[in-house]
């Protein structure tokens, strides 16, 4: 029996009921087991740049669902003929950001867990003509960032690429948490700040401090 991380498990509650389902850079292929366990999806289609990893999950998902799921050892999409929900997680939001500009096609609904660089991922997203649905911080050990999209069109503030649009709407526990210790940091860098970068300092902490008031 697969007992999913925390983490893991937000992320599957974020995934919606689909018809093929992709795991893009899928590692041990945990999460695409459950989705077809719990009847979430009919295919599955799991990928990663590494045969290593793929090799894990290839030999996870063939015991029990062997005939209902294809592996790519591949860059991102590149080579995956379909799928209309995409899931990537646990990668930098550049590598994200490359994944979608070089897919061969781009999925119906899609969730993003980047590791960083969150206001790249939103602005692509946007860009490439998705809805943002759910675009929120989650504590799980860390702190993640998570958003949950559709296709469609959306405008965002700059504010909201930077921060997560539900971040700002919501201030949940999590997000003002993170800003909260941020704001620590910036003000501990203060007591030792150089005439160079003071302002810079006081800049930052002004905007974190306005938007977890
Ligand atoms: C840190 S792991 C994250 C695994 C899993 N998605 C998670 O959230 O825990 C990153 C995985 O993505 C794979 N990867 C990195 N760049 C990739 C790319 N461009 N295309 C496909 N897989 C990639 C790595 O080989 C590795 O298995």
């Amino acid at each position: 029996m697969i007992i999913l991380s925390e983490r893991f498990k937000i992320i599957l509650d974020n995934l919606k009921k689909c018809e093929v389902f992709a795991d893009v850079g899928c590692d041990h292929g945990y999460i695409a087991y459950k989705m077809l366990e719990l009847k979430k999806c009919r295919n599955a289609i799991i990928t990663d740049i590494s045969a290593k990893c793929l090799k894990k999950a290839d030999e996870l998902l063939k015991k029990d669902f062997d005939g209902r799921y294809s592996s790519f050892v591949t860059d991102g999409l590149k080579g995956v003929p379909y799928a209309d929900e995409v899931l990537i997680a646990g990668m930098g939001g550049e590598i994200i950001v490359e994944i979608l500009d070089n897919a061969d096609f781009l999925p119906e609904k899609i969730v993003l867990q980047p590791m960083k660089n969150s206001e790249k991922v939103r602005k692509t997203l946007v860009e490439k003509g998705y809805f943002i649905e759910r675009d929120y911080t989650f504590k799980a050990g860390k702190f993640y960032d998570i958003i949950v999209a559709e296709k469609g069109k959306d405008e965002y503030r700059e504010e909201e690429y930077l921060f997560g649009r539900d971040n700002i709407r919501e201030k949940g526990e999590a997000f003002k948490e993170q800003t909260s210790n941020k704001i620590e940091k910036l003000k501990t860098a203060l007591k030792t700040a150089t005439e160079e970068n003071r302002e810079d300092i006081e800049k930052r902490l002004f905007v974190l401090e306005d938007i977890i008031k």
